[in-house]
């Protein structure tokens, strides 16, 4: 697949190494083109790597989307996006409202720190990543989530309030219960 990363920070460049060695063509969309990612890969500016990906995935500050959405909503349009973004401490912590309206939502990739996103293995098994897709991208934000090394399990369609709770889920027992980040969620099924 091609997927356009937005953002060269931590979480960019910890899902684009991954997805890169798992054989996807990553590119980087940033205000800074023509500079090399952190770990290698293409970084072009925003309109360019927004011209033709099979997916985009969102991992630039929360508070920064509605600016993309300003600049780049046309190119947004229809497109399938996987928001990994957190806005802490707001009321919604997902980024939807400041997307266009069109885009083929999906939520992953905000519910663990990025440790655990760029070593998704415990004692041998893989750390689940719980995520909300439209029903028809099920299967590629699952091929993204496996790309990066994560079980994915698919919680339906527009669920990402759920996801969101997951999230909060993670900041109690990593930080405010002082478990530390290193801290994964796994579903058990009988
Ligand atoms: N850190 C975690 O463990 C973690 C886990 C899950 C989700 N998240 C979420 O993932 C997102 C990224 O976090 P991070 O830790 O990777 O942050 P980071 O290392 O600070 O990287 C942020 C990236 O966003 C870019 N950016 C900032 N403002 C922008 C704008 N207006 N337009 C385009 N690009 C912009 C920055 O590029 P410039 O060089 O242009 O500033 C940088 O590449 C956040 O929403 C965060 O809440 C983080």
């Amino acid at each position: 697949m091609k997927i356009a990363l937005i953002g060269t920070g931590f979480i960019g460049t910890t899902l684009g190494s991954s997805l890169a060695d798992a054989g996807h063509e990553v590119v980087y969309g940033s205000r800074h083109p023509g500079e090399s990612a952190p770990g290698g890969g293409t970084v072009a500016s925003i309109g360019e790597v927004l011209a033709d990906p099979d997916v985009v995935i969102l991992a630039l500050p929360g508070a920064a989307v509605a600016e993309l959405t300003a600049a780049h909503g046309d190119a947004l349009a229809g497109k399938l996006v996987i928001d990994a973004t957190n806005r802490m401490g707001a009321e919604v912590a997902n980024a939807r409202a400041s997307l266009p309206p069109t885009v083929r939502y999906a939520r992953a990739f905000n519910t663990l720190g990025g440790e655990n996103m760029a070593d998704p293995v415990f004692g041998g098994e893989r750390a689940d990543m719980f995520f909300s897709a439209p029903s028809g991208d099920r299967e590629a934000v699952e091929t993204v989530i496996a790309g990066v090394g994560l079980r994915p399990i698919y919680v339906g369609e527009d669920e990402e309030a759920i996801i969101d709770a997951l999230f909060q889920l993670w900041i109690a027992l990593a930080m405010r219960q002082g478990r530390g980040r290193r801290l994964a969620l796994r579903l058990l099924e009988g």
